[in-house]
């Protein structure tokens, strides 16, 4: 296989195009890798045995061909916490605070306990439990979304896994280097999720600099939507994309209707970057949580993990009673070319024929 698509990305891992897609859906997940893509499935809100059996569901699905998966590592958090002990750490004017929104806005209790309530960022304990699981199953390629991975690089690569690390500032991609991550990917402010405030303009060619003769793959990721933004991406010198939003509203994804339908519609400056949500810098659609703490009336934002215990009643319950006016998901800046409902595979081939279009042009100007 040859092409101005074909990058050392595709070698390192044996697929046709050199997209990735970030999903916490199995299926989307699935019907990528099977589309001459790759996917890394986001786990770190389900506990061990859960993601033990989704690796396992993958796996029966894709032929021996790799996958991934992605935890978050935080290390500003708890050693170990109950979500009972973190729940008790919040202050009584963050709880009055939580309850005048929920008046004024009429936001539904949750039906079911937040799933943030397993997530890997809560406390250490939680992730190191997570990341077991991936040792266990030798999973082909461990990302780590958030802090950094180079604590577990030896284990990993005793065991045969690649480890990747996310990350949003030039000197953390040098540190990652040094320590022998395998892949780089350098995500902009224009992604989806936790960020951090460089665009990806910018950001992704510091990185590929910096890694320049070390033989380690760049992958740009903050608002790949389009097989132009491919296109520009691969013009960086990246090897290749890492793309969320993108995936968000297609056929296979699980994201309920009413949100699907929201992300249809939204605008790139329907997203917002704030730490409401979590407590640390994250670009998600804009809700009423979002304009409320951004009120003179807020308090100060919790730190980590508190924010995200706080926030995943209003969150949750927003979800279970399908109240489109009240929800609000992580979502980058292309979710502006984010128009319809279709199928990954169909995704993905739009994506990788503009790109090509785009090289053609270049070629025969
Ligand atoms: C709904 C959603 C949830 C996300 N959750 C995580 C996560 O748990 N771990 C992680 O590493 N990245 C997470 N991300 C960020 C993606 O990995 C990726 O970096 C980002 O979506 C790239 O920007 P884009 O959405 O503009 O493509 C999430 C993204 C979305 C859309």
């Amino acid at each position: 296989m040859s092409g101005p698509l074909h990058t050392p990305l595709c070698d390192k891992l044996g697929i046709e195009y050199p997209i990735v897609a970030f999903t916490h859906c199995k299926d989307v997940a699935v019907a990528v890798i099977n589309s001459g893509g790759f996917a890394v499935l986001g786990e770190a809100l389900h506990t061990p045995d859960h993601i033990a059996a989704d690796i396992k569901w993958i796996r029966e699905r894709i032929g021996g061909k790799p996958f991934g998966i992605d935890l978050v590592l935080p290390s500003s958090v708890p050693e170990e916490k109950s979500v009972e002990e973190l729940l008790a750490m919040i202050p009584a004017e963050h709880r009055a605070f939580e309850q005048k929104i929920k008046a004024k806005y009429n936001v539904p209790d949750p039906k079911v306990r937040p799933d943030i309530h397993v997530w890997g960022g809560l406390d250490q304990r939680r992730a190191l439990n997570q990341l077991e699981v991936i040792f266990d199953e030798r999973v082909p390629v461990f990302a780590s979304g958030l802090g950094s991975p180079a604590f577990l690089l030896k284990r990993a690569h005793e065991l045969g896994m690649q480890v990747w690390g996310l990350v949003g500032k030039p000197r953390q991609a040098k540190k990652q280097l040094a320590a022998g991550t395998d892949v780089i990917i350098a995500q902009g402010f224009d992604a989806a999720g936790h960020t951090g405030n460089i665009g990806t303009f910018s950001i992704v060619p510091q990185v590929v600099d910096a890694a320049r003769g070390t033989g380690v793959p760049i992958i740009a990721a903050g608002g790949v939507t389009t097989g132009r933004h491919l296109a520009a991406a691969l013009a960086l010198g990246a090897d290749g994309v890492w793309t969320g939003s993108l995936w968000l509203a297609s056929r296979e994804s699980d994201v309920n209707l009413p949100l699907k339908e929201r992300l249809i519609e939204a605008e790139t400056d329907d997203t917002v970057y704030s730490d409401c949500i979590s407590g640390y810098t994250m670009r998600t659609t804009r809700s009423p949580w979002h304009n409320e703490w951004a009120s003179a009336e807020a308090p100060e934002v919790l730190k980590p993990p508190l924010q995200m215990i706080l926030s995943s009643n209003y969150i949750q319950g927003s979800l279970d009673y399908q109240r489109k006016d009240l929800m609000t998901e992580a979502a980058g800046q292309g979710i502006h070319y984010i128009t319809e409902m279709k199928p990954a595979r169909q995704i993905l081939s739009d994506i990788v024929e503009e790109a090509l279009d785009v090289f053609d042009r270049f070629a025969n100007a």
